[in-house]
């Protein structure tokens, strides 16, 4: 077995730098042993939310008129409870020799920290916490998303010893500070991006409804310009590139621009598991042809760590840009 496209990643060693995103595809053991046959380097659990720790807010949200009867959501929050959860953990690590990152979608920093505790017991490699706010009334005080993250964070650390991961949001006032004080309280790694549900409007029928749920290759703009940054400012904070990232390409700018491995989703859905072997031969093609033996002769190659100031770079790229259109 070729080791070329070996990585780490938030102190796990992975064959190769491509991992499953959080979602439907990591749900249940059958699907969790396809993916490691179809050749992925580790996998992120679909989240367990903390409204599903608490029986009775679970039981309050089902109640409430967000959701109609037959909604999949009612469905998806009775049944991944707790125990299930924890039996996916265990028997996907019985079963699968990659590394497996139990995950939690969260707001609050309250009685769920136990739950972390039983990820770790039940034998998840890491455990990644996908925090889902946003600020949005007029008298939250400034920072506050960032202060929310570094406080869930900080107790998640305090109660296990696997590594945390964070997956950030792209809705930060400074992301490059929250990424810094991240790596301080002794967070091992970052994802660079969550995707948040996208919202859109119904025109004809005047309601809010869902936007697309799969990301666009457009996207990776994004991902690696932070990527790109996170990795020239605070090398010493591993980072999983995700949000956009569709085909082998954007695995290897990904790299380029600093990531140490990817995170993948959408392309998933859409290409099915046959992709992460293109993907790999593709990569290793790359490699050979451009003489990189491995994955950090290339890593961080294009960061920003040799630009005096990115903001300044990006504004003369901005000017360029528009400067050739008439
Ligand atoms: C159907 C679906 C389900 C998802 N479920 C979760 C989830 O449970 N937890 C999570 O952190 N992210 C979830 N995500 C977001 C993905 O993990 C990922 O961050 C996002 O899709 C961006 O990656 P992509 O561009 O490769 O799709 C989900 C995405 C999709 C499309």
């Amino acid at each position: 077995m070729t080791k070329i496209l070996e990585t780490s990643f938030a102190g796990l060693s992975l064959s190769n730098p491509i991992i499953v995103a959080s979602s439907g595809l990591t749900n249940t053991v059958q699907k969790n042993k396809e993916l490691e046959k179809a050749g992925v380097g580790a996998l992120v659990l679909q989240s367990l939310y903390e409204e599903q720790l608490s029986k009775q807010s679970a039981e309050l949200l089902m109640k409430s008129s967000y959701f109609e009867s037959g909604d999949p959501a009612l469905a998806y929050l009775e049944h991944n409870h707790v125990d299930y959860y924890l039996q996916l953990i265990r028997e996907t690590k019985a079963q699968c020799t990659i590394p497996v990152i139990g995950s939690v979608n969260c707001y609050k920093d309250d009685s769920w920290m136990d739950f972390a505790q039983q990820i770790e017991s039940a034998g998840a490699d890491a455990i990644e916490l996908n925090i889902f706010v946003l600020s949005t009334e007029i008298y939250d005080e400034p920072h506050f998303l960032e202060k929310t993250y570094i406080r869930i964070a900080q107790k998640v650390k305090e109660s296990v010893r696997i590594p945390v991961i964070l997956k950030i949001g792209k809705y930060c006032n400074h992301i490059v500070h929250l990424v810094d004080r991240l790596y301080t309280i002794g967070v091992s790694g970052v994802v660079l991006f969550n995707r948040f549900y996208q919202p859109d409007i119904d025109i004809n029928k005047l309601q809010m409804t869902s936007g697309n749920l799969f990301s666009s290759s457009g996207e990776i703009s994004d991902t690696l310009r932070w990527t790109g940054i996170i990795s020239g400012e605070l090398p010493q904070m591993p980072v999983a590139a995700s949000a956009g990232v569709h085909d082998w390409e954007d695995v290897i700018k990904c790299i380029l621009a600093g990531a140490s491995a990817v995170q993948i989703c959408s392309t998933l859905y859409q290409n099915g598991n046959e992709i992460i072997a293109a993907m790999k031969q593709s990569m290793e093609e790359w490699m050979l042809h451009m003489n990189f033996g491995s994955i950090t002769e290339f890593q961080g190659k294009l960061n920003y760590a040799h630009i005096e100031d990115p903001s300044l770079y990006e504004r003369i790229q901005f000017i360029r840009y528009f400067a050739n259109r008439d």
